[in-house]
C-alpha cells in the first residue's frame, strides 16, 4: 500500500492546479491514465472567460452564464466564479503561462465567443489549453512533493462503507458526509506491469474529466470516458444533470480528421456558418446568429443538415485577411492545411460533436461531494456553474476557481494516518479469452448513443437506448468478474455507467431546456428543475419505473 496526504485522479487543468496549490504543504500522488498531456485541458482552443476589459464588469459575465445556463445554473456558485476569475487568471500568468498580448502591446488581447456579450476570452493564440498544460505539467513533474503515476488508471475508489459489514445495506442518508462513508483511497491499475496498487490517502481528488467517448462523433481525446462519474457513483455520490451533453457546433468534417475542433472563436472574430451554396441560415433561427450560445447554433446546423440531407455545413472565415488568420488561428490554419484546406480561400467543413458534459459529481463550492474527503473537480464534477448550458470557455475557469477552493479546503483539514487498505483480490480471475466484445460492444454503444440520444431526442429513442445499455451491462459485468482488468474493460464498464446515467436523466426531464431537446416534449416548464440522481434509491427508483 503506497499512502500520500492526497490522491489525485487525472492531470488536466483541474488536478494540474489542484495538485501545484497543495503540493507546498502536502505530500500528493497524481495519477494519469495515459501520459501527463494527454488531457481535454491540452487541446482547448478558444481560451478562459474573465472580466479583464474596463467595460465589462462582474454583473455581465454572471448574467452571460445564467442566461446560457437555461435557469438551472445556481447563482452563488456563478457569482462566486465570475469573481475569483481575474485572480485565477493572474495565478496563471504567475506560473508563466503566455497569453497573446494586443498588437500594441499594452494588454492581453481579449477574443469573443457565443453568448458572451463583451470580449472577456483571454487566450493564447488558438492553442490556449495546450500553453496552460504543458506550463503547469512542468511545473508538477519538477514539484519534490509531487508523485506523478502516468500510465495509471483508477480502477474503483475505496471507502469506509465498501470496507464495513453493512456495504451490502443501503445506509442511511445521514451517511453523506460522515466518517462512515468517508473515501480512503482507491484501486489503481499499473498499465505497465498489469498490477493493481492500493492508494491510501486522507483526500482524494477526482479530477477525470468529461465523457465525450460516449458519443461516435466527439471532439473529445480518447481519455474522455467519464471514469470519475462512474467511480463516484458506485461509491456513493449522487450525480446531477447528466442529460446536458453539449454539442459543439463546429468539428471539422474530414474523413481523415479525427476530433479536430474549429473554435467557437472563428465565428467570435466574424467567421459565417453557410449551406453548400453560399447562403446563411442562422438568420432564420435567432437573432444573435453564428454568436447564439451553442445549444442554439449546433440545433440550427441539425435541422439544417437533416432538412437538407447535407453532411455537413460551411464555416466561412474568407473576409479575413491572410495575416490575420495566421496571427489569430495558427494552429487551425495549419491543420486544415494538412488535410487540403486552405482556410484564407475555402469555407471550413464543418458538423455538431459532442464537446462538453455539463453535468457530473454533485459538489458544494469546494467541491466537496457526498462522500467525506472525496472532491469532484472539473468537467467530471456538477458544481452549478454550467446549468442546462456551459457558456463557451467557462470550463477551464472552472477548473481553475475550484481547484483553488478545494485546495484551500484541504488545506484547512488536520493530518490524519491512513487505516490499514485492502488490497485488491485477482484470486477468482482469469485472463480474457478474447477482446473482442469490448471492441464491438464499445462501438456499439458510442454509435447508437450518437443516434438515439444526441442534439433532437425523443421518448422512442431514449428507451431503445435504455434497453440495449441494460443489456450490454449485464454482458461487460459478467466479463468484469471473470477476468483479469485491463485499461479497455475499466473504460468501456465505465462508459456504459455513464450512458445509462445520461439516458435515465434524459427520460426523467419532460420538457426541454437548454441542451436537452425532445420532441415530444417542446415546451419549457415555467420552474427549472435540476435532475438528480441517488445512487441510494437508485435500484427502487429503477423498480417503482419498472412496476
Ligand atoms: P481533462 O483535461 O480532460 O483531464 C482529465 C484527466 O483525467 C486526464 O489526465 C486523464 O488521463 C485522467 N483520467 C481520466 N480517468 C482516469 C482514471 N480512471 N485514472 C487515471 N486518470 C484518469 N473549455 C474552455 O473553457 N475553453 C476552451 O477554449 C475550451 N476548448 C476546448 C476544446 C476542445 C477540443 C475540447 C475537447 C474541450 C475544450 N474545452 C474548453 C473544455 C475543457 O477543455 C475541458 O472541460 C477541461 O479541460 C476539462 O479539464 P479537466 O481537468 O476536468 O479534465
Ligand atoms: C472553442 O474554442 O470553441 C471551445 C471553447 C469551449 O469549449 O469553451
Amino acid at each position: 500500500m503506497q499512502q500520500f496526504d492526497v490522491l489525485i485522479i487525472g492531470s488536466g487543468l483541474a488536478g494540474l492546479s489542484t495538485a501545484l496549490r497543495l503540493a507546498e504543504h502536502k505530500t500528493v500522488c497524481l495519477v494519469s491514465k495515459r501520459s501527463i498531456n494527454d488531457t481535454a485541458s491540452d487541446w482547448a482552443q478558444g481560451g478562459i472567460a474573465a472580466v479583464l476589459a474596463d467595460d465589462d464588469s462582474i454583473e455581465s459575465h454572471v448574467q452571460d452564464t445564467l442566461t446560457a445556463g437555461g435557469g438551472l445554473c445556481d447563482e452563488t456558485v456563478t457569482k462566486m466564479v465570475a469573481e475569483h476569475a481575474k485572480g485565477a487568471v493572474e495565478w496563471l500568468i504567475d506560473q508563466g503561462v503566455g497569453f497573446t498580448r494586443t498588437a500594441d502591446d499594452q494588454g492581453f488581447h481579449l477574443t469573443r465567443e457565443g453568448g458572451h456579450s463583451h470580449r472577456r476570452i483571454i487566450h493564447a493564440a488558438d492553442t490556449t489549453g495546450h500553453a496552460v498544460q504543458t506550463t503547469l505539467s512542468e511545473k508538477v513533474k519538477q514539484h519534490p512533493n509531487i508523485t506523478l503515476m502516468e500510465n495509471h488508471i483508477a480502477v474503483d475508489l475505496i471507502t469506509a462503507r465498501k470496507m464495513s459489514s453493512s456495504a451490502n445495506q443501503p445506509p442511511p442518508a445521514s451517511d453523506y458526509h460522515s466518517d462512515a462513508n468517508a473515501c480512503l483511497g482507491a484501486y489503481v491499475l499499473d498499465k505497465t506491469s498489469g498490477k493493481v496498487i492500493t492508494i491510501a490517502a486522507q483526500n482524494t481528488v477526482l479530477a477525470t474529466g468529461g465523457a465525450g467517448k460516449v458519443y461516435l462523433y466527439t471532439t473529445n481525446p480518447d481519455i474522455s470516458t467519464g471514469d470519475g462519474m462512474a467511480m463516484a457513483w458506485r461509491a456513493g455520490c449522487r450525480v446531477a444533470n447528466m442529460e446536458f451533453i453539449q454539442f459543439h457546433p463546429t468539428c471539422l468534417f474530414h474523413p481523415h480528421a479525427k476530433s479536430f475542433l474549429i473554435s467557437e472563436v472563428v465565428r467570435g472574430e466574424g467567421g459565417l456558418l453557410k449551406l453548400p451554396d453560399g447562403s446563411r441560415f442562422m438568420l432564420e433561427h435567432d437573432d444573435r446568429l453564428e454568436l447564439a450560445p451553442r445549444d442554439v447554433v449546433a440545433r440550427a446546423i441539425d435541422f439544417e443538415m437533416k432538412k437538407r440531407g447535407l453532411d455537413c455545413v460551411y464555416l466561412d472565415i474568407r473576409d479575413k485577411p491572410l495575416a490575420f488568420i495566421e496571427a489569430h488561428f495558427p494552429n487551425i490554419y495549419q491543420r486544415c492545411l494538412s488535410y487540403g484546406i486552405d482556410i484564407s480561400k475555402t469555407p471550413i467543413p464543418v458538423v455538431p460533436a459532442a464537446h462538453y458534459s455539463c453535468g457530473g459529481i454533485m459538489t458544494d463550492d469546494k467541491g466537496r461531494t457526498d462522500i467525506k474527503h472525496l472532491y469532484a473537480l472539473g468537467e467530471t464534477a456538477c458544481t452549478g456553474l454550467h446549468g442546462a448550458n456551459r457558456l463557451a470557455s467557462n470550463s477551464l475557469l472552472e477548473c481553475l476557481v475550484f481547484g483553488q477552493t478545494a485546495a484551500a479546503d484541504i488545506l484547512s483539514q488536520v493530518a490524519k494516518p491512513s487505516p490499514q487498505l485492502p488490497y485488491w483480490d485477482e484470486s477468482r480471475v482469469t485472463d480474457a479469452d478474447e477482446e473482442v466484445l469490448i471492441t464491438h460492444t464499445w462501438d456499439e454503444l458510442r454509435r447508437f448513443m450518437w443516434n438515439y440520444v444526441g442534439i433532437v431526442r425523443t421518448d422512442k429513442r431514449l428507451s431503445r437506448a435504455l434497453h440495449r445499455i441494460h443489456m450490454l451491462r449485464a454482458e461487460v459485468d459478467e466479463f468484469y468478474s471473470n477476468f483479469k482488468i485491463s485499461n479497455d474493460l475499466i473504460e468501456l464498464r465505465n462508459l456504459l455507467q455513464v450512458a445509462q446515467l445520461i439516458v435515465e436523466s434524459a427520460i426523467s426531464r419532460k420538457e426541454s431546456r437548454g441542451l436537452h431537446f425532445s420532441k415530444d416534449h417542446p415546451q419549457t416548464e415555467a420552474e427549472p428543475i435540476p435532475t438528480v440522481l441517488e445512487p441510494l434509491n437508485y435500484d427502487s427508483l429503477l423498480e417503482r419505473k419498472a412496476g
